[in-house]
């Protein structure tokens, strides 16, 4: 009687004697069939481990004196660039008119082809023709901070930009030295047939605010933003705000690998085109932005942007032809344009990729899937070995 024998005794899986086992091919049909499913089911569990679920929570958002990035790009076929100006507004008093940072202007041809593209902050050329003592003259405004020489209005557009701070109509240009010099008027007639794309980024504080794109030079003070609308108007060819948002997203773009197809996000004004005929047509987008997270499983990284919902309203102004007087700068309220006015939700949905079963949890799916499956095989082999031999007595008999 040795350690073995006293081990024996604790054996709980006794052995039935080899003799006494049968094989039947009945028995060989279940083997294979319950591999086949044991094999089936234990991919299914497999799958259901490593499926990532995303959970989305709302939570108060908390952050403090962010700063907002707006992807626009949007596609006015009937106004050239010469035109549009782009502005910028916000509640905490940042105005940003005319924005330049990182958006630029294409110039296309009536077959949308791009001629020219043109960031919207370049100063144009110093024209050749100044000499170094040359001071224009500002035919009553102020020289612009932007001028290359201080007090003087070197270009046809630091006249220009001396007439809108001063609110004043500027036109064609024709009696201004600097602008006949450079053919200003010319530009714009040859330019009148084309339309522009303005695409790019800009920042804005995280505040409730607007942008639009509306003709002319604007200007603003405490009271009012007004916009020089006389060569728009008075174009002998016929300019709209027609126009296609190509895109308009809030935050960076999601890298297209996260892109799980519950993740997809989708901006709502994307693709949307509006046509009209009407010189004196404004559109009008009201967004409510959704501050978004999105938490990756693997490594951990977090992509912060945000998401929108939107209405829109768009109106003839040729009700209110005493306010649009062509050949007059005046005031917000009624002008052509599209305009963009945001607001941002106090809530912020955090989306969070997880694993909803762990390694261990797939572990006891396993074995409980085979333990079962032999189970339930084990019967259904001894209940056809049962009835294949009855059958066989009775057949004998
Ligand atoms: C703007 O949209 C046009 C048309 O879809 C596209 O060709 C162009 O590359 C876009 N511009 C930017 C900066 O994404």
């Amino acid at each position: 009687m040795g350690r073995a024998s006293r081990l024996m005794r604790l054996d709980a899986f006794t052995k039935t004697v080899e003799d006494a086992r049968i094989r039947t091919s009945s028995g060989g049909i279940v083997t294979i069939f319950s591999v086949l499913v044991v094999l089936f089911l234990v991919i299914g569990e497999w799958n259901d481990y490593r499926k990532v679920t995303v959970i989305s929570e709302l939570v108060v958002d908390k952050a403090r004196g962010e700063q907002m990035e707006i992807h626009l790009n949007l596609t006015f076929p009937k106004i050239p660039c010469e035109l549009l100006s782009l502005d910028v507004m916000d509640v905490s008093g940042d105005l940003q008119p005319s924005v330049s940072h990182g958006v630029a202007k294409h110039r296309m041809d009536k077959f949308g082809t791009i001629i020219e593209s043109k960031f919207m902050d370049i100063h144009p050329e110093h024209p050749k023709h100044l000499d170094p003592n040359y001071c224009g003259e500002c035919y009553g405004a102020i020289a612009p901070d932007t001028s290359t020489k201080a007090g003087c209005c070197q270009t046809c557009d630091d006249v220009r930009e001396a007439y809108a701070s001063k609110g004043w109509a500027f036109g064609d240009g024709t009696g201004v030295h600097q602008c006949e010099e450079e053919g200003y008027k010319e530009k714009i007639k040859e330019q009148a047939e084309e339309g522009c794309r303005i695409d790019g980024h800009l920042w804005v504080n995280k505040v409730v605010g607007n942008f639009h794109i509306a003709p002319g030079k604007s200007f603003s003070n405490a009271q009012m933003h007004v916009h020089d609308l006389q060569n728009y108007l008075q174009s002998e060819v016929a300019h709209d705000f027609t126009h296609t948002v190509n895109n308009l997203a809030f935050g960076p773009p999601l890298p297209t690998d996260l892109l799980h197809e519950r993740h997809h996000q989708q901006n709502p004004l994307d693709g949307i085109s509006k046509k009209t005929s009407d010189r004196n047509y404004n559109y009008l987008y009201f967004l409510k932005i959704v501050s978004t997270s999105y938490e990756h499983l693997d490594g951990g990284y977090t992509i912060n942007t945000h998401q929108y919902s939107v209405t829109s309203h768009e109106r003839s102004l040729e009700g209110g032809k005493d306010e649009v007087h062509p050949g007059t700068v005046h005031a917000r309220g009624g002008i052509p344009g599209v305009f963009f006015s945001y607001d941002i939700s106090p809530m912020k949905v955090v989306n969070r990729e997880v694993r909803m079963k762990s390694f261990s949890g797939f572990l006891t799916g396993v074995c409980a899937i085979i333990g079962g499956t032999l189970t339930v095989a084990a019967a259904l082999d001894r209940g056809l070995y049962e009835g294949a031999r009855r059958l066989g007595k009775a057949h004998q008999r």
